[in-house]
């Protein structure tokens, strides 16, 4: 971490690089010049902890959000940052996609920030002290936020980790949101709400809010509930004053009065659920991360500097390959190589053409940087020898094929997942990967079809 700070130091223009997918697709976009120097936290040692410290979960800055999915305890204790983690994009994006990326990126829409801010987590910043040793210090993350995308981080300093309470057993905590489809969607509006429930009656209530202002903000309009024991009558009131506390604006999303107008039953329905202590119940039945444990804490085990002559070693589909242009995407990367299987859709994330493994995490390959891959095993379509294949096409699953080769990818990690997936986790694990011609019946077919197959030649 020292050494990271200290590149910061002397590059005030470096950007770090955690997960790369906000940044990258800054770049991509256009919306900020690359730096000469991009500095990749993920090697830090221990940077993907996660720690149970009694009273609070300590998540080193690199933990990804699969890491929260896979997490059973965190899930107990903090519900609303396991749902909104859940929410973010696709599983190969939240194989990557860090917690502490999101909170930097800070902007309103998104996710996990509602979900920390409600409940009451701390973040830990680091920055190098005059011995050329680490300090830390900690400010509440209700602090952290000064504008629209704008953080009290200076660019010296980094996110090391960040502290979230857990809620005892008289709380009861949700988060929702609503987006225009069920993934890869940003949120038309979010929110974390958590209420203390003594005697039963509500002692305290809080409510953090997102895509609503220039930050994700809490909202007082919840402390009506409080003193009642969440009748439908002050259910009603609540949500109607919380949508007048907030003044939304339109945008390519919703407008502000489609906005305001779906905060009365967005908050509505997630009061009736605390009210039944039902919030679990939203939690999907095991959803499929594409991803081992192991292999999302894998990180790179030596610091190293990379420029556009630097000569990467990737093993691809077993072979090592060793070329130049680790400044590329693993996508163009792995393409120059003459291994043209993977597609590039949009170049941004969403449609999982180019779904590779990365030791064998699925990810888009259009968002890592071949730098990030050095060192590491990359497998692609033309490496797959899976009853999926056949299935698609006995399934009639292919029309033009542009996106099959990521659909392969993502549905035999699934399957190794999932080895007899129910419909919800077919969707879910699918939910990265866009087809636009063939229609998704046959592909969800195609893949119950291979796991039946492969199920009975276990047998
Ligand atoms: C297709 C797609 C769908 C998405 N869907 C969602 C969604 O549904 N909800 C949502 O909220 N977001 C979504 N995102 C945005 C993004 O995936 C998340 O914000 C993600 O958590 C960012 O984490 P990262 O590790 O990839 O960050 P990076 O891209 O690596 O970094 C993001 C920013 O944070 C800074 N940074 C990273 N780590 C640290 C650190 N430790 N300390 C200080 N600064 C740091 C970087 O310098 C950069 O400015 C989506 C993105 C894409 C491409
Ligand atoms: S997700 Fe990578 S090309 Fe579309
Ligand atoms: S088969 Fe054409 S986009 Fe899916």
């Amino acid at each position: 971490m020292a050494d990271a700070l200290e590149v910061l130091k002397s590059d005030p223009d470096a950007r770090i690089l955690a997960g790369g997918t906000d940044l990258l697709l800054e770049f991509e976009r256009g919306d900020s010049t690359a730096p000469a120097t991009v500095v990749d936290v993920t090697s830090i040692e221990d940077f993907r902890t996660i720690r149970d410290e009694e009273t609070h979960w300590r998540l080193a800055g690199g933990v990804t959000h699969n890491q929260i999915v896979r997490h059973d305890e965190i899930r107990a204790t903090a519900l609303p940052l396991a749902q909104a983690c859940l929410e973010i994009g696709s599983p190969q994006l939240r194989n990557r996609a860090t917690i502490a990326g999101n909170v930097a990126t800070a902007s309103p829409a998104n996710d996990t920030i509602s979900a920390l801010m409600v409940l009451g987590a701390t973040i830990e910043i680091a920055s190098l002290d005059d011995d050329g040793g680490v300090a830390l210090e900690r400010i509440p993350i209700r602090e952290f936020f000064t504008g629209f995308r704008k953080t009290a981080l200076g660019p010296e300093q980094m996110i090391s980790a960040i502290l979230v309470p857990k809620l005892s057993n008289t709380h009861r905590g949700l988060w929702v949101k609503l987006g225009l489809r069920k993934a890869q969607a940003i949120s038309v509006v979010h929110a974390g709400i958590v209420i203390e429930l003594r005697d039963g009656k509500v002692a305290s209530a809080s409510l953090a809010m997102g895509s609503v202002a220039p930050t994700v903000v809490m909202l007082d309009a919840i402390n009506g509930l409080v003193g009642t024991a969440i009748d439908e009558e002050t259910i009603r009131q609540v949500a109607r004053e919380v949508a007048a506390a907030i003044s939304p604006i339109s945008d390519g999303r919703a407008t502000a009065d489609y906005r305001s107008a779906s905060v009365v039953t967005l908050i509505e329905r997630s009061l009736r659920t605390l009210r039944d202590d039902a919030q679990s119940s939203m939690w999907p039945d095991a959803p499929p991360t594409l991803s081992t444990e192991d292999q999302l804490v894998a990180a790179i085990p030596t610091a190293s500097v990379f420029d556009a002559e630097t000569v990467v070693s990737v093993s691809v589909n077993g072979t090592t390959v060793d070329a130049d242009r680790p400044t590329k995407t693993l996508l163009d990367w792995v393409r120059d190589q003459g291994l043209t299987g993977m597609k590039e859709g949009c170049a941004e994330g969403e449609c999982g053409a180019c779904t590779m493994l990365l030791d064998g995490a699925a990810i888009m390959s259009c968002l890592v940087t071949t730098a990030q891959a050095d060192g590491r095993e990359v497998s692609t379509v033309e490496g797959l020898d899976h009853p999926i294949q056949q299935a698609f096409v006995s399934d009639f699953a292919v029309q033009c094929g542009f996106c099959i080769p990521g659909f392969l990818m993502s549905g035999a990690r699934l399957i190794e997942e999932c080895p007899d997936p129910s419909d919800e986790q077919i969707e879910l694990g699918l939910s990265g990967n866009l087809c636009r011609c063939t229609g998704y019946y046959p592909i969800i077919q195609a893949v119950r079809d291979a796991a039946v197959e492969i199920r009975g030649s276990n047998d």
